[in-house]
């Protein structure tokens, strides 16, 4: 599969005018015509404004609750099962928000491929799949290479927030962004702190402790 051509970052200007959106009528599930080219963002939603990603957001308990939370902003939950996804568009329309929206795709190649350049304010990356052999740990989503891309699909002053509950991954999502300059190690923001994941609540309900790092970009 050839990779697709970059093209020039897309200004996100707060209350910009509407764009025509390209989702069935009622759907909040986006299909994207071809997955060879970059996304056109600006026909996601219908308001051009700060534009959030969760990548592997599962059944989109945290990402439907901020979005209700937060109606100046767009988000876009990315999740590779359809039966989780359909959730994302079942919670959303219920709650009638209309900057949602859930993408059915493998997120690494979302990320590098997809996204365009300088389109997104912030990455929620919630209890990724940790991987935990050694010989499989080559997939996890957090790799060497990971903070270049974000720091591509991200706007200046850009955020990446994460979570897991598996302290080697957490140990390598650390060295990983300490090596990369063009971030800083930030606190999680109070808000974000107290809203749980829906992995989270069935790992703390177990007592298991959940890890927390977030990052900015220059
Ligand atoms: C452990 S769950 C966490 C879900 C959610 N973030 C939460 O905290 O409740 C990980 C989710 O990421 C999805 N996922 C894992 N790898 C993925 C990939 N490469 N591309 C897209 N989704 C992926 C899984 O299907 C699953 O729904």
């Amino acid at each position: 599969m050839s990779k697709p051509e970059t093209r020039p970052a897309m200004a996100m200007q707060p209350g910009a005018s509407a764009q025509p959106t390209e989702l069935p009528a009622g759907s909040l599930l986006y299909d994207p015509p071809t997955i060879l080219e970059r996304l056109d963002v600006t026909r996601l939603f219908p308001k051009m404004q700060p534009l959030e990603v969760e990548l592997g957001c599962g059944d989109s308990t945290f990402l439907v609750e901020y979005a209700a939370r937060h109606p100046d902003r767009n988000f876009l939950g990315v999740e590779r099962l359809l039966g989780r996804i359909r959730k994302l568009d079942k919670k959303g329309r219920r709650l009638g928000l209309t900057n949602l929206r859930g993408i059915r795709i493998e997120c690494g190649y979302f990320l590098q491929y997809l996204l365009p350049p300088g389109s997104v304010t912030a990455f929620h990356i919630y209890f990724p799949d940790p991987w935990p052999k050694k010989k499989h740990q080559r997939n996890r989503l957090i790799q060497p290479r990971f903070p270049a891309l974000a720091y591509a699909a991200l706007v200046p002053g850009g955020r990446v927030y994460l979570r897991t509950d598996d302290p080697d991954y957490f140990a390598q999502i650390q060295q990983v962004f300490a090596a990369a300059p063009v971030f800083r190690s930030i606190p999680t923001p109070d808000e974000l702190a107290n809203m749980w994941t829906d992995f989270e609540r069935d790992f703390r309900a177990r007592g298991i402790s959940t890890l927390y790092a977030a990052y900015e970009r220059d």
